[in-house]
């Protein structure tokens, strides 16, 4: 069969590394794709949220399956056009995508259904949500753009005056446009974060293998957040029986609530978890697998995804069996351009890629790179990740490091300490 991969970021070059292994697969295919994903396949100059131009792309290669990778064309309808075109589409249509976003439209639903989270309340005018912020005092306080905002949207306000700040930028500065007139001020979780992500196809899920991302840019979490500089599956130090809580009191209870609300969900639910004193509450949720989570969790899957992908677009995943993974941990470590998650330079070369072995054990998945001429170039803020899987975290951290050190462009940042602590 054939597959096109909507997306051009080191999730997508993942997945494409993983279902061109699938014996099912002749030919695998990318829009927009990247320098990394074309070694595995062709691909085709159409952004991800062209949706007419995905959809005409898709018919034209007649591809078999198409897998939509971000979020930003699940919950512009890309899948919901894609389906009425007659072809077979990965991923959550746009009202149940909506659970990612619109964050206000999530905090509401787990309220309704009484899924854990923090103390919430979302607000459109300017004027009631700093009032309301100066009545509630208690610091500190999380402030969500509430649509999509590329990971930007999120501020935690250890004053009262950087609360504020955050909400102007949001809804008098329209800071993220049409994403940020509504704002969602949020108790601020504390505790260890996991990543669970499930498929599902509204009636069985099959829940992955845990990760844990690393959002701040700096070692020791400091600094802004970013997309994600690495992360490490499983999720170190995370009890069997916590994981069982998170499906019984998130995930079943969140398929669920989108079936008993007309917006079945069929795709990767991604949720984002905090693991508080009071027990794990919900941070966030994504309609998507998480970027890097992918990488190490692809690494580590051992069965074919293919099969997996096909029974969730056809309501069948009851009938598969569990996916197998490799007991042993992997370890993705992210290089970023200089100056990221602010503004960075592009187009600098990248040396060195020649001299790192790539096999089942070890991959570079490209996030933002192009190429001119023959040279490799960046491309983006996150540039690549080098994912390894090891005996021990030691080890896969070692690998992995050990990788990222030959590799080199101008500026060129990591974070020293993923899966260390
Ligand atoms: N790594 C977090 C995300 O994909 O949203």
């Amino acid at each position: 069969m054939k597959v096109l991969v909507v997306g051009g970021g080191g999730r997508e070059h993942a997945l494409v590394w993983k279902i061109a292994k699938s014996p099912l697969v002749k030919e695998v295919f990318a829009a927009p794709g990247n320098a990394g994903i074309m070694e595995f396949a062709q691909t085709f100059p159409v952004a991800a949220e062209d949706v007419p131009g995905q959809v005409a792309l898709a018919k034209k290669l007649r591809a078999d399956l198409i897998v939509v990778g971000p979020e930003a064309p699940l919950c512009d309808g890309l899948v919901d056009a894609l389906t009425e075109a007659g072809l077979r589409a990965f991923g959550p249509n746009a009202a149940a995508a909506r659970i990612e976003g619109d964050k206000s439209f999530a905090r509401d639903l787990c309220r309704r259904h009484r899924i854990p989270g923090p103390g919430f309340r979302s607000f459109d005018d300017v004027h009631q949500a700093l009032a309301w912020l100066e009545q509630r005092g208690d610091l500190p306080v999380v402030v969500k753009a509430s649509g999509l905002a590329a990971g930007k949207g999120v501020t935690v306000a250890r004053s009262q005056k950087e609360a504020a700040a955050a909400v102007r930028e949001c809804l008098e500065r329209s800071r993220f446009g049409a994403a940020g007139t509504r704002v969602v001020l949020e108790d601020c979780l504390e505790g260890p974060e996991v990543s669970m992500i499930a498929l599902t196809d509204g009636r069985t899920i099959v829940p992955l293998e845990t990760a844990r991302d690393h959002k701040p840019v700096f070692d020791d979490d400091e600094g802004p957040n970013t997309g994600g500089m690495g992360a490490v599956s499983p999720a170190p130090r995370l009890a069997q029986r916590l994981t069982g809580q998170i499906e019984r009191e998130i995930l079943l209870p969140t398929v669920h609530a989108m079936n008993h609300e007309s917006r079945p969900f069929r795709g990767f639910l991604y949720a984002g978890v905090m693991l508080t004193q009071q027990g794990p509450k919900v941070l966030e949720f994504n309609a998507r697998l998480g970027d890097p989570e992918t990488q190490p969790l692809m690494m580590r899957l051992k069965s074919d995804i293919v099969p997996l992908l096909l029974a969730t677009v056809d309501g069948e995943l009851e009938r598969c069996e569990a996916p197998e993974w490799d007991p042993r941990p992997a370890v993705c470590v992210m290089a970023t351009s200089e100056g990221y998650p602010g503004s960075y330079p592009k187009g600098l070369e990248i040396r060195g890629l020649g001299g790192i072995e790539r096999d089942d054990d070890l991959q570079v998945f490209h996030s933002g790179t192009a190429r001119r001429g023959d040279q490799l170039i960046t491309a983006g803020g996150r540039v690549l990740a080098v994912s390894a899987l090891g005996n021990d975290l030691h080890a896969a951290r070692a690998r992995a490091y050990g990788a990222l050190e030959k590799i080199e462009f101008r500026g060129r940042h990591y974070r020293t300490d993923i899966g260390a602590r």
